[in-house]
């Protein structure tokens, strides 16, 4: 990643400079070690953030025009904070227009900014490089505007923004840890009452390590939607048996659904147990990780990945195989993919020793059967969101 000096390089050399409040600021993608699809059903999960992040720098306007340029992709986009709409043309700038749209929704006043923006997220891989750009864009926005917006409110209004203005119907996990994320930790979220708890994964005997499949998640905006229609229809079904007490597939426990499994139908059955028992896995996951037993979360770990494969049926062919890949190896405790799907990466729990070896022979076993060489990345729990510098300007803009 380039250093601040050399960004502010390419800033000034942008744009003139307004004299106005500016500041660097960055956001993390993430890697969710199991809770999958449980989001949206208002369940627990369990992400921590990564190290590879957003950084991006603005300066404020004394108008009402947003400009933006991409340093990785070398673009740029205009627009006015008075027409906020999707853009079929710039889809990338949905994620900025959408986050300046929901602040502005949400009373916040804005001025115009200048910003370039630099990623070392990989795209479309599943480590939510979209959350992470809505988050640091909030961020930036919020920051340069003198606006309090409490990180947890700024998560919700990421999520409204990619609903809205991407048209995925995402839950919260995404936009909540890239924001909250702590060094150190993976964060226990109640996706009901948006409260979290840290979950300390500093163990130096084990290492979380990511492997990327370089399959692009084509199908993820229409196939996630649906799942999430189908377990509407899972809960409206449990509603309807078991009264109001059922608001969402969190509520229902694995009893009920075996009681009642045989009247869903079978695809709906599916997505239910899956989501049921994610839930129960994530729980048992964090009092195995409290108690130090790592061996006993990469088993469920596993367990989460033949529920999605198999019950959510949102793996894919590549994923499957790095999954079973990395199972054959010695040291490796846990292995499932993260993310929505499709596509994009695993997550692998690992004795630390076997690392080198590990990802020498997943390197290899992935390319002779696919012909693909996968990436893999090794991180430790990292910050979420921040201000890495705020600097006053010489002048006073119109909100200050
Ligand atoms: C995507 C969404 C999240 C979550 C995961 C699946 O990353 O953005 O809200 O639903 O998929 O767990």
């Amino acid at each position: 990643m380039q250093d601040l000096k050399k960004l502010w390089k390419v800033f000034n050399q942008k744009f003139r400079d307004t004299g106005l409040i500016k500041g660097a600021f960055s956001a993390p993608g993430r890697v969710n070690l199991i809770g999958e699809h449980t989001d949206y059903n208002e369940g627990f999960v369990l992400p921590m953030a990564i190290e590879k992040k957003i950084i991006m720098l603005g300066q404020l306007r004394n108008d009402r025009l947003v400009q933006v340029f991409d340093l990785g992709y070398k673009a740029e986009v205009k627009f006015s904070l008075d027409s906020l709409s999707p853009s079929k043309k710039e889809s990338w700038a949905n994620y900025l227009m959408g986050v300046a749209n929901e602040i502005q929704k949400a009373g916040y006043p804005l001025q115009g900014v200048n910003l370039i923006f630099i990623s070392n997220i990989p795209k479309g891989a599943g480590l939510s490089s979209s959350a992470a750009l809505e988050v640091v864009t909030a961020l930036t926005l919020a920051k340069l505007n003198l606006l309090e917006i409490k990180p947890v409110e700024m998560a919700h209004l990421c999520r409204r923004a990619e609903n809205d203005f991407v048209g995925v119907d995402c839950g919260i996990m995404d936009q909540y840890v890239s924001r909250l994320g702590q060094k150190g930790n993976a964060l226990l979220i109640d996706c009901r009452t948006n409260n979290y708890k840290l979950i300390s994964f500093e163990d130096s005997n084990y290492q979380i390590v990511i492997c990327n499949s370089k399959i692009q998640r084509g199908l993820v905006g229409s196939e996630y939607n649906i799942r999430r229609r189908e377990c509407k229809r899972a809960t409206d079904f449990f509603t309807h048996r078991l009264g109001s007490k059922i608001r969402a597939l969190r509520d229902v426990t694995i009893e009920e659904f075996k009681r009642y499994e045989e009247y869903l139908p079978e695809t709906i059955a599916r997505r239910a147990r899956h989501v049921i028992s994610e839930n129960y896995r994530v729980q048992t996951g964090v009092q195995a990780l409290k108690e130090g037993n790592f061996s006993a979360f990469g088993q469920l770990m596993i367990e989460s990945h033949q529920s999605l494969k198999n019950d959510y049926q949102v793996s894919c062919t590549e994923l499957d195989l790095l999954v079973d890949l990395a199972l054959e190896q010695e040291g490796v405790l846990g292995a499932r993919m993260t993310g929505a799907g499709f596509g994009g990466c695993t997550v692998n729990l690992l004795r630390r020793e076997y690392v080198d070896v590990f990802k020498k022979t997943i390197k290899r076993g992935y390319k002779k059967i696919t012909g693909i060489i996968p990436d893999v990345y090794v991180t430790h729990p990292a910050e979420g969101a921040k201000v890495i510098e705020l600097r006053q300007g010489s002048k006073v803009g119109n909100n200050g």
